[in-house]
């Protein structure tokens, strides 16, 4: 018999300190007019100096282990989406110190705007062969950190969150499709790149001692392909899952552009009250962006056991990918 996965609780944490449209027009030649109306972002959250990506991390996963009605100790294993860990070897097992995760392994995974959904879908494996029953799969991204804020055509489109899920091992299977997808040819159009400046050692040896540079984006080349790509992804989920888009209750998009949340609903003919949107008031979250939406509907009462949902987050590598899932225990 296979074991099926279904999501017990959820949370979400975001900094406190808020930073408008109109506050980045004073650092950038730029408007409130043209970030709404390209993107939909209005405002955006910004991690403090000293706040860590594993406290926000933290924060959201105590309140998906409380949603879940489980204790820290409860928790089998800890993955942990981002790409702006605190530290180069990994933030999951400081994720698991500070929730108290006595019995929980912890690692990384870095696939950028996908994470999410290639977490969820890792942590589901283990489940699935019967390994673990109690997964925290995190959500989180400080990339305010990683922005060119000089750079007008990227430093308005970003913000830091966290956003959580505990997956469980359940009788009934809620996880009902999957697809995963990247294509490393098309790599240059988002990046954190690594600059290396050698350093001579000894005799013929030279290291790389660098430094990573700021985000770089293509931005239309991304919108090109996250508006081709999605719906794609989005239907094998949903042929995988012996569904179609008309039987879908909410679309939840990785927030990066409204535009791209309008045409991809469009191609899947979603209409719009279908398609959550959270990008307003956070921006481009990265990795957390999916369950920071997810878990904003889930408290609001949108999002109703049984509920079907598809998720898909798109973005650097270039990744892409989604999944099918119904809500509830
Ligand atoms: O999470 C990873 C996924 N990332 C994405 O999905 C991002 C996908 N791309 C996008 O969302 C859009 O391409 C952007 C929002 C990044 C840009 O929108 P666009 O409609 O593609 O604008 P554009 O790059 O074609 O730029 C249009 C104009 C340019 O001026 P000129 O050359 O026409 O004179 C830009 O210099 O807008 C200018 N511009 C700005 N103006 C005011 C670019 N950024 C800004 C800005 N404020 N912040």
């Amino acid at each position: 018999m296979t074991i099926g996965i279904a999501i017990a609780g959820c949370g979400a944490a975001v900094p406190s300190t808020s930073l408008n449209n109109h506050q980045l027009s004073q650092l950038v030649e730029t408007s409130d007019e043209w970030i709404s109306s390209r993107t939909g972002i209005r405002e955006r959250r910004i991690a403090a100096p000293d706040r860590s990506l594993a406290s926000l991390a933290t924060e959201a996963g105590e309140k998906a282990i409380a949603m879940a009605g489980l204790t820290a100790a409860d928790i089998d294993l800890i993955v942990l989406a981002t790409s702006t860990a605190d530290d180069l070897f990994g933030s999951a097992s400081q994720v698991q110190a500070q929730l108290g995760a006595t019995r929980a392994v912890a690692f990384d995974l870095t696939a950028a705007c996908s994470g999410f959904v290639f977490g969820l879908v890792t942590a589901s494996q283990f489940i699935r062969t019967g390994v673990y029953r109690n997964v925290l799969l995190v959500g989180a991204d400080i990339l305010s950190r990683w922005v060119d804020w000089d750079d007008r055509r990227t430093c308005v489109l970003f913000g830091d969150g966290a956003g959580a899920v505990v997956l469980q091992a359940s009788d009934r299977d809620r996880l009902l499709g999957f697809e995963m997808c990247s294509d490393g040819t098309q790599n240059g159009c988002l990046n954190v790149a690594y600059q290396s400046q050698p350093r001579p050692l000894i005799d013929n040896i030279t290291v790389a001692r660098g430094q990573y540079l700021p985000i770089i984006m293509s931005g239309q080349e991304v919108y090109k392909f996250a508006v081709k790509k999605v719906p794609e992804v989005v239907e094998k989920a949903l042929f995988r899952a012996n569904l179609t888009s008309d039987r879908l209750n909410w679309l939840l998009l990785h927030q990066a552009n409204q535009r791209i949340l309008d045409a991809v609903a469009k191609r899947l003919n979603i209409p719009d009250e279908k398609v959550l949107s959270n990008l307003g008031n956070y921006g481009n979250t990265s990795a957390a962006s999916i369950p920071l939406v997810l878990d904003e509907a889930v408290r609001q009462g949108k999002i109703q056991p049984g509920d079907l949902l598809a998720i898909s987050g798109f973005g650097a590598g270039l990744t892409w990918g989604a999944a099918i899932l119904e809500w509830g225990q």
